[in-house]
């Protein structure tokens, strides 16, 4: 099994950004968190940073042929991108969305998810730890379709 994590714009900032709302862990600190978590379900994963909007659609297409499905946090993109979502419908691989931040709490203008519309399930609010579930739930939702 093969997990594509993607990761959005200004997220490589981690522990830079706004601590108070993301925290004080670094993007390195996610990576290694990711790859842990992996490791110990036996889920090979790959993991894909950008903050541009079309290295990620082309990142998700990629997944295509070889990617069992697709956990994304598509940071500020979430709110504006009909192109993420139409890549991540078009592929049809079972998605997951992650927010560090529990944006149903924030302002208006994110309570938007474009990308969400072609999710199976959103972990939100949960800080880096939210990766973690995505993975598990993801692992758990292929092993049984
Ligand atoms: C975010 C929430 C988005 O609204 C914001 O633009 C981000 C990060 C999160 O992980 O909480 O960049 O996706």
């Amino acid at each position: 099994m093969k997990l594509l994590v993607i990761n959005g714009p200004n997220l490589n900032l981690l522990g830079i950004r706004e601590p108070s709302i993301y925290g004080q862990e670094d993007y390195a600190a996610l990576v290694r968190l990711i790859h842990e978590t992996g490791n110990q379900e036996n889920v090979a994963i790959e993991i894909f940073q950008s903050n541009h909007e079309g290295a990620i659609v082309d990142a998700i297409q990629n997944a295509l042929h070889d990617c069992d499905g697709i956990i994304i946090n598509p940071a500020a993109y979430t709110h504006t991108s009909i192109a993420i979502l139409d890549a991540l419908k078009a592929v049809g691989l079972p998605c997951v969305e992650v927010h560090i931040s529990d944006v149903k709490s924030r302002e208006t203008f994110r309570q938007i998810s474009y990308a969400g519309m072609a999710c199976i399930k959103t972990f939100m609010g949960l800080g880096l730890d939210g990766y973690r579930q995505a993975i598990l739930f993801l692992k758990q939702y292929l092993l049984s379709h």
